[in-house]
This record gives structure tokens, C-alpha cells and sequence, in this order.
């Protein structure tokens, strides 16, 4: 069985925690690959609703381990919080079920103080990170001054390299940025605290998966945030710090490229963006309010980390196409369907006019995205409510009309699509080929 890797299409929040939830029944490991508690997913447990951002939702399937692998930056104290709170509700996050990548690096009050100082420092030209030390862990990684999760195998010294880590960055947070540091020897209590809990999870991630799939089971590798916000392939600067992308999961988990089965791309029925950057196809006023929602419901489009109104527009061909190539997607999963009941025409942009003439990829330079005009396929839309369609038969032949439009533009098969946010609001077409 293979390792099958599920990656967000556009600039996360497309619903993969949904589709990871549903795919995890048949998977023996669900990994996390990249980035840390910027993301996050809501899941339901014990009829009350849950804000995971580090542990994959594969933890209420009680025969799945889940996996933080060694591409991502995890808060220590985060990842407690949600074992605790999971524990609360019954389900167990024992050593067995939850494995931490030694080589995943750590973030500490530092990096999360320097991400908002950094952020205040850009000004007008701000990325919107999500302030959870993402940016500042992984630029300390690269500089191979960062602290491993695996140095929590002797608390006392993995406080004394936090304590450490602290006072230094508290120095340029003084002297830079003129803004008050976390207390070093604070963190150190801390942290040595947090890792005499979480030392018993440490893993080697790679030879866990690996072996694994040497046994012919499935592994499952999940990823956060999206390929649009890939450090080397998104909308640079408008990034996050590390490599969303399915080519990110092989680095992220230690794995090699012969074990990939399926790649998965998750694709929302249309756009959505948090933080700033170019977004050709976004809509503002009552359209776009259209699409996000109030906000009285978990899954209208606000973050779920930082509860931000998303930036919404039409679905995006030329950038869906784009995805498809970077990751060598096998299939789509097309989620939230059923937002789009009542809208019409629906527009669905197949290129862009830059500088006069008609492109049908994206300009190689990420930064001509804002000077990109959307061409639109105008398609009609349906009335019908569809939150109960099971079928793809019984959907209006508007809806699949819609979809197949997608299917052609961008040339991919879509699988399954989601018309709700339960569990069972999702439309399967066949298994693929
Ligand atoms: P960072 O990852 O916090 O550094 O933020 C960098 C950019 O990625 C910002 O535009 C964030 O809004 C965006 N971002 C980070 N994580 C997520 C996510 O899980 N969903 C959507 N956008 C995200």
C-alpha cells in the first residue's frame, strides 16, 4: 500500500482536515509534513467541536497513529494544550498513538515574539502571518542555530538551550525592535516541563513510515496550509516558511519517492485567501460577502487560527492548473459545493489578461499576479439546495455540469465532493483508475 499525500490546491483552508477525517479510516499513520500551529482544522468529537492545529484529525480514528514529521516547527505548549484537551474528551493521545518527529524543530516565546515584530516592522508591505512564531522558527532552522524537538531527551539541557535560544532573540527584540523580550529563565522552567511530557513521543518518522509502508499498509501524509503559500513555488513574498506542496511530504516525513500512490489535491468550489497578496480573481462587497458568510457558523470562511474574515473570489483555472503540475495531482477533491447554490451565472476564471495579451499559465514571476485580469467562463448556476445529495446522479445538472467544467479545465478527475460540512455531506464518484 502506498503513501498517499493530500495537499491544499490553493492558499489553504480548502477543507482537508474533512477529507484527511474520511480518508484516515483506511490509513495505519496520518503525518503532518510541514509547518506548525498556523494551521488548523475544526473536527467534531463527542458531539462538541474541536480547533485542532498541530494533531491530525486521523487521532479519532482509534487504529491510526498520527505523525508530526520532521519538516515541521512545533509549540511545545500548543501541542499539550490539544493533547490535553483531546484527552478531556475521551479520546487517548498515548506515546503509541501520537509520534514527534526528533529532527522537527522547536518554537519558543522568541519566535512568536519576533514574528509580531517583524510583521509591525513590514508596515504597509505585511505578509498577515498568523503570529505563531512560523517564519522566525524556520529562518533559525536554516541558519542552524534551532532547537530540535530531539533535544527534549534531556529536559534540563533542552531548558538551557531554550533559556539561551530566548536571550538572544530578547536582544534584538530590545535593541531592533525597541519591544520587551520573554523572560529566559521563564521558558527554561517551562519548556523543561513541556519536554519531560513530550519526550516519550519522539520518534524516528521516517523509519516508522517507512516501515510501515514496507508492511503494505497505508500512510497517509497530510498537508497544511497550500500550495499557493509554498515557500519556493506560492505567491513569494506572500508565503509561508515552509513547503506545503506533495513534494514537501517526502522531505517532511524522511520518505523516499518511490512509496507515493496517490496525490490528492483539495480544491474549494471557489477562492479564498488570509493575510495579504496578489488574488486575481477576488471579489469585495456583497459578492464577496456572499461566498465568506457571517461567521455564525464554524465553517464560514474566517480562520481558524486566527479568526480573520478570508478574502473570497471565483475559482481560479490557471492557478488550479498550476497546482495540478507542482504536485503531480492524480485527482481532486472539490469541497463546499453547496456555498454556491444560488449564485448565478458562476464564473470560473480559464486565463488572465497581462499587458494585453491573453495568458493561460500563471506570469513565471509571482509578483505579475496582481497585474493579472481574470477571463471568465460565465457558467449557470442552480437553486436547488444540494446538503442532502449523496449522488452524483441526484445533483442538479447544473451542479455537474459545474463540475465538469472544472474536470476539463484543469483536466483532472474529481473524486469526491463535499456539499456540507458533516461528515457524511460528501458525494463519491468511484474509486480512481
Ligand atoms: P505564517 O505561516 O503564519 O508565517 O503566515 C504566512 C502566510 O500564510 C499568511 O498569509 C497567513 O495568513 C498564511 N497562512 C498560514 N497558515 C495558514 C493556514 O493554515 N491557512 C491559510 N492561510 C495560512
Amino acid at each position: 500500500m502506498p503513501l498517499d499525500i493530500v495537499v491544499g490546491t490553493q492558499w489553504g483552508d480548502e477543507g482537508k482536515g474533512r477529507i484527511v477525517d474520511l480518508l484516515a479510516a483506511e490509513a495505519r499513520i496520518v503525518a503532518r509534513y510541514n509547518g506548525g500551529d498556523n494551521a488548523g482544522h475544526t473536527v467534531s468529537a463527542q458531539g462538541r467541536l474541536l480547533r485542532l492545529h498541530l494533531i491530525p484529525s486521523g487521532i479519532l480514528h482509534p487504529a491510526c497513529t498520527c505523525a508530526l514529521g520532521a519538516g515541521m516547527v512545533v509549540n511545545p505548549a500548543r501541542l499539550l494544550a490539544e493533547i490535553d484537551e483531546l484527552a478531556s474528551l475521551g479520546v487517548s493521545v498515548s506515546t503509541e498513538r501520537l509520534k514527534l518527529s526528533a529532527s522537527a524543530h522547536i518554537l519558543t516565546p522568541a519566535h512568536l515574539a519576533l514574528d509580531g515584530a517583524e510583521e509591525a516592522g513590514r508596515g504597509a508591505s505585511e505578509i498577515g502571518t498568523t503570529r505563531r512564531g512560523i517564519g522566525p522558527g524556520y529562518a533559525d532552522k536554516a541558519a542552524r542555530r534551532g532547537i530540535r524537538a530531539g533535544a527534549m531527551r534531556d529536559p534540563e539541557a533542552f531548558g538551557l538551550l531554550v533559556e539561551e535560544q530566548v536571550r538572544a532573540a530578547g536582544r534584538l527584540l530590545e535593541r531592533l525592535y525597541g519591544l520587551p523580550a520573554p523572560d529566559p529563565r521563564q521558558a527554561h522552567g517551562a519548556y523543561a516541563g513541556y519536554a519531560d511530557r513530550l519526550r516519550p513521543h519522539l520518534a524516528d518518522v521516517g523509519a516508522i513510515v517507512a516501515e510501515v509502508l514496507e508492511r503494505g499498509e497505508n500512510v497517509l501524509a497530510e498537508g497544511a496550509q497550500g500550495t499557493l503559500l509554498d515557500l519556493d513555488h506560492g505567491t513569494y513574498p506572500f508565503v509561508t516558511s515552509s513547503h506545503p506542496t506533495a513534494p514537501g511530504a517526502l522531505l517532511g516525513l524522511g520518505v523516499g519517492a518511490r512509496h507515493v500512490g496517490r496525490v490528492i489535491g483539495v480544491t474549494k468550489a471557489f477562492q479564498t485567501r488570509v493575510g495579504a497578496g496578489p488574488f486575481p480573481t477576488e471579489l469585495f462587497g456583497g459578492e464577496a460577502e456572499r461566498l465568506r458568510g457571517s461567521g455564525a457558523n464554524p465553517w464560514d470562511e474566517f480562520g481558524t487560527t486566527t479568526g480573520r474574515p478570508r478574502r473570497c473570489g471565483w475559482l481560479d483555472g490557471v492557478l488550479l492548473r498550476y497546482s495540478s503540475r507542482l504536485n503531480g495531482l492524480t485527482e481532486l477533491v472539490l469541497t463546499k459545493l453547496d456555498i454556491l447554490t444560488g449564485l448565478d451565472p458562476l464564473r470560473l476564471c480559464r486565463a488572465y489578461l497581462f499587458e494585453g495579451r491573453e495568458l493561460a499559465d500563471a506570469p513565471p514571476d509571482p509578483r505579475d499576479l496582481a497585474a493579472c485580469s481574470p477571463l471568465y467562463d460565465d457558467v449557470p448556476g442552480w437553486n436547488e439546495p444540494i446538503g442532502d445529495v449523496r449522488s452524483w446522479a441526484d445533483l442538479p445538472a447544473r451542479a455537474r455540469a459545474y463540475v465538469e467544467r472544472i474536470e476539463r479545465l484543469v483536466d483532472l478527475p474529481i473524486r469526491w465532493i463535499s456539499v456540507g460540512p458533516e461528515r457524511e455531506q460528501v458525494i463519491r464518484r468511484g474509486a480512481p483508475s
